[in-house]
C-alpha cells in the first residue's frame, strides 16, 4: 500500500479506507493533501477487490476547510489559471464507486464541501458542519452554494452561507445534510460496517444506482425517470442481476462476480 504524508490508507475486506491526516493544521485541504487524495481514491476506484470507499479525518475534525494560509497570497490570476479547487477536489465527486463520509469534529468550508461530495454522510455526535467562507470575505468555492441547498434546502443554507455559523449533528441530521448520527466511539464501525453491506452488493448495481440517484440532482422529473427505466432495463445485461434473482427464488445467499 502506497504511503502518503497528509492521508493515511487502509483496506478492511473490500472497504477502502482513506483517513485525512494532517492533524496540526486540522486537516485543512492543502494542495499536497488533495493531490494524495486523488491519487489515493484511484487507486481504489482502479482495485476490483474494493467495493466501497469510507473517507474520514480524526476524531477532532474532518477538515476545517481549505488551507487559508496556503490561499492567502493567491491573486486572482493564480486561481483562475491554476483552476483552483478543481484538480483532485472534484475526484471525490466523479469517483464511480460508492463513497461514504465518516465526519466528526469540524468540516467545515472545504471539510464540508467534500463531506457533501460522498455519497452519503454518517456523522459523529460531535460533529460540526458549517461553510464560514464569508467570514474570510470571500465564498464556498467547493460546491457549497450548489449542494448545500439541495440537501437541505434554501432557507437553512442560506442561514448557514450568509451568517457562517456551525450547525451541529443533531441539527445536521433534522435537516437532511446526515444521514445517521451515532456515538463518536461507534463512528468508524458503524462507517466501515455501512461500507461493507455495499461492498458486499453487486458492485455494478451499485455503481448505476449511485449514478440514477445523482442524476435526480441534474435533471427534470421526467427525464430522471426516463433515465432509471433505461438503467434498470441494462442492468438485465448483468451476471449478477440473473444471479441475484435466481438465488432469491433457489432460497440462497447470491455469489456475486460483480459482472
Ligand atoms: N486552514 C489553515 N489552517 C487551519 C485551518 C484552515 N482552514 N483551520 C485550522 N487551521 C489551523 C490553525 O491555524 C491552527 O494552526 P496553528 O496551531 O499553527 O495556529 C490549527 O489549525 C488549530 O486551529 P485552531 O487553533 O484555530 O483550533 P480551535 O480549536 O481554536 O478552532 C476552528 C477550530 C473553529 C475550526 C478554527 O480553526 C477555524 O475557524 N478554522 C477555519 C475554518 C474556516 O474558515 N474554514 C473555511 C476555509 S475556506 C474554504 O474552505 C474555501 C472553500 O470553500 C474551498
Amino acid at each position: 500500500m502506497a504511503s502518503y504524508d497528509n492521508i493515511q490508507t487502509e483496506t478492511k475486506d473490500r472497504v477502502g479506507i482513506i483517513r485525512l491526516n494532517r492533524p496540526k493544521a486540522l486537516n485543512a485541504l492543502c494542495a499536497d493533501l488533495i493531490r494524495e487524495l486523488g491519487m489515493a481514491l484511484d487507486a481504489f476506484e482502479g482495485d476490483p477487490a474494493i467495493g466501497c470507499v469510507v473517507l474520514t479525518g480524526s476524531d477532532k475534525a474532518f477538515a476545517a476547510g481549505a488551507d487559508i494560509k496556503e490561499m492567502k497570497e493567491k491573486s486572482y490570476q493564480d486561481v483562475f489559471l491554476q483552476d483552483f479547487i478543481t484538480v483532485g477536489w472534484e475526484k471525490v465527486s466523479q469517483i464511480r464507486k460508492p463513497i461514504v463520509a465518516a465526519v466528526a469534529g469540524y468540516a467545515l468550508g472545504g471539510g464540508c464541501e467534500m463531506a457533501m461530495m460522498c455519497d452519503f454522510i454518517i456523522a459523529a455526535d460531535n460533529a460540526k458542519f458549517g461553510q464560514p467562507e464569508i467570514t474570510l470575505g470571500t465564498i464556498p468555492g467547493a460546491g457549497g452554494t450548489q449542494r448545500l441547498p439541495r440537501f437541505v434546502g434554501k432557507s437553512k443554507a442560506m442561514d448557514l452561507i450568509l451568517t457562517g455559523r456551525m450547525m451541529d449533528a443533531a441539527e445536521a441530521e433534522r435537516c437532511g445534510l446526515v444521514s445517521r448520527v451515532v456515538p463518536l466511539a461507534q463512528l468508524m464501525d458503524e462507517a466501515v460496517t455501512a461500507a461493507e453491506k455495499i461492498a458486499g452488493m453487486s458492485l455494478p448495481a451499485t455503481m448505476v444506482a449511485k449514478e440514477a440517484v445523482n442524476r435526480a440532482f441534474e435533471t427534470t422529473l421526467a427525464e430522471g425517470v426516463r433515465f432509471e427505466r433505461r438503467t434498470f432495463h441494462a442492468t438485465f445485461a448483468f451476471e449478477d442481476r440473473a444471479e441475484g434473482m435466481s438465488a432469491f427464488a433457489d432460497k440462497r445467499k447470491a455469489r456475486w462476480k460483480h459482472r
